[in-house]
C-alpha cells in the first residue's frame, strides 16, 4: 500500500475548468457565452446565488453595488501615504483593502447575511480603491462615478475622470467576465484557506490578494506587455524583422533560465479558453489602425514564442495562458501596465468572495496532509559539542 498522502479535495460549484478539453464553466456557463454577453453584475449574482438574475434582481444588484461604491476617508489616507512613499499598486491596494477593518468590526456577526454584506463592499470598493491610486500618484482627485453606471463603466469613470466609450466598457466587461473565477487558483485558495478558519472577509481578500502580486499568478500581464515592447524595441534598432528578433529574444530568455510571460500553466496543457474569447475582445476594440497594428504584431510575437517555446521545451505544452491576451486587450483599453494585476483583482474579488462564501459556510478547515521528507529522529547533540 502506498504511504503517500491522500489530497485534499475541495468541493465547489462556482466554476469548473478542464485543462486537456481547454473548457472553463462559470456557474454553470461555457466561458465563451458567458463572457461576450454578460453585464458583470450578472456574473457577480451568478455566483453569489448560483443562478442568473431577473430583471428586478439585476436593478437592485447594480443600485446595491452603487451605494457600497465609496472611497472612505482612511482608505484614502492610506493611499496618500502609499503614494507618497512609491508603493507599488498591489501593496497600495492590499492596504487600503485592509483599512476597511477600521470601519467596522468585521467579526461584528457570524451571519451568512452579514458575511455577504462585506462580500458586496468589497466587490464595490475594489475599482475605487485602484482608480484613487492611479489618481493620487498623478496629482488628480479621486473621481466619483455617477450612480447609474454598471460596474465596468464606474471603473472607467473613477480612472479617467469623465465617461468611457461604450466599446471600451464591453471589452473591460468582457475581460472581467472571463477572469471572475477560474477553479481553485493560488488566491482563490489563500482566501478559502483564511476562510475556512472562520476568520473574516477583509482577511481572506488581503490573503488572495497577497498570492495574486506574483508573476507566476496575476502579475504576468504587465511583464507580457513589456517583453512585446522590448522586442520592437530591439525590432527599430536592428531593422530585422519582428519575427526574428522575437526568437533571439525567447532563446536568450529561455537559456539564462527565465519564462515567457503569458505561456504556460499549471492546469491547461491546451490554449487557455480565456486567451481566445480575449482575443476577440481585443479584435473588437481594435477597429483603429494603431491598435490593429498593434494586435497584428501582438499575434506574430505569440506565434513565433509558441514555435519556439515548442522546441525549446518539448512536451511541456506550453501555450498561450491569459495574460498574454489580458495585457494586449487592457493596453487597448488604455489602462497603463501597472494597473494591470490590479485591474485582474476588481473583477477577481467577486470570485474570491463566492468561494470564501462557500468555504466559509458549506466547507470544513483546510488541512492538507504533509509528506515528510526531512531526516528521521536525530540524537541531540549540545553547543559545545557541536
Ligand atoms: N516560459 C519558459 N519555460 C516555461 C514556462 C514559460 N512561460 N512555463 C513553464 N516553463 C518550463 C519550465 O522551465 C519547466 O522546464 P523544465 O522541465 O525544463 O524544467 C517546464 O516548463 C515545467 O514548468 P513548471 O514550472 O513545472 O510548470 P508549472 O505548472 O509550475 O508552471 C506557470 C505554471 C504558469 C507558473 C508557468 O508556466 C509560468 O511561469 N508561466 C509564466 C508566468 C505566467 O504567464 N503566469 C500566468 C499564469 S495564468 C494566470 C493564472 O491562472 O494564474
Amino acid at each position: 500500500m502506498s504511504n503517500a498522502p491522500a489530497p485534499e479535495t475541495i468541493r465547489t460549484r462556482l466554476s469548473r475548468v478542464d485543462g486537456q478539453a481547454g473548457e472553463l464553466v462559470i456557474g454553470g456557463y461555457r466561458l465563451e457565452d458567458l463572457a461576450p454577453q454578460a453585464t458583470f453584475e450578472e456574473v457577480v449574482f451568478l455566483l453569489w446565488n448560483d443562478r442568473l438574475p431577473n430583471s428586478a434582481e439585476l436593478v437592485q444588484l447594480r443600485g446595491s453595488l452603487a451605494e457600497e461604491r465609496a472611497l472612505s476617508p482612511r482608505a484614502r489616507q492610506g493611499i496618500e501615504v502609499a503614494v507618497e512613499r512609491g508603493v507599488g499598486p498591489m501593496d497600495a491596494l492590499r492596504l487600503a483593502v485592509e483599512t476597511q477593518v477600521l470601519d467596522g468590526p468585521s467579526e461584528a456577526s457570524e451571519t451568512r447575511e452579514s458575511w455577504w454584506q462585506q462580500a458586496l463592499r468589497m466587490v464595490a470598493r475594489m475599482p475605487l480603491l485602484v482608480a484613487a491610486y492611479a489618481r493620487l500618484r498623478r496629482g488628480q482627485e479621486p473621481a466619483d462615478p455617477p450612480a447609474d453606471l454598471g460596474h465596468a463603466a464606474a471603473y472607467l469613470y473613477a480612472l479617467q475622470g469623465s465617461p468611457a466609450d461604450p466599446e471600451a466598457i464591453r471589452a473591460l466587461e468582457t475581460y472581467f467576465n472571463s477572469v471572475i473565477d477560474h477553479g481553485l487558483n493560488a488566491s482563490t485558495l489563500a482566501a478559502r484557506v483564511v476562510a475556512s478558519t472562520h476568520s473574516d472577509m477583509i482577511a481572506a481578500v488581503a490573503a488572495a490578494l497577497a498570492a495574486l502580486k506574483g508573476p507566476l499568478h496575476g502579475g504576468a500581464p504587465g511583464p507580457a506587455l513589456d517583453m512585446m515592447r522590448e522586442v520592437e524595441r530591439r525590432q527599430v534598432a536592428s531593422g530585422r524583422s519582428l519575427e526574428a528578433e522575437t526568437e533571439d529574444y525567447v532563446r536568450q530568455t529561455v537559456a539564462a533560465g527565465g519564462r515567457l510571460m503569458g505561456f504556460g500553466h499549471r492546469i491547461y496543457k491546451v490554449r487557455d479558453p480565456r486567451a481566445d474569447v480575449l482575443s476577440r475582445a481585443a479584435e473588437q476594440l481594435a477597429v483603429d489602425p494603431q491598435r490593429a497594428d498593434f494586435l497584428r504584431r501582438a499575434r506574430a510575437i505569440e506565434q513565433v514564442t509558441l514555435r519556439v517555446l515548442e522546441e525549446l521545451k518539448p512536451g511541456r505544452n506550453l501555450r498561450t495562458n491569459v495574460e498574454f491576451y489580458t495585457a494586449m486587450l487592457l493596453e487597448c483599453v488604455g489602462l497603463p501596465s501597472d494597473l494591470f494585476t490590479p485591474t485582474f483583482a476588481v473583477a477577481r474579488v467577486a470570485g474570491w468572495t463566492a468561494h470564501i462564501l462557500e468555504q466559509r459556510f458549506e466547507g470544513r478547515l483546510i488541512r492538507p496532509q504533509e509528506e515528510y521528507v526531512g531526516p528521521s529522529p536525530r540524537a541531540w547533540v549540545p553547543l559545545e559539542g557541536r
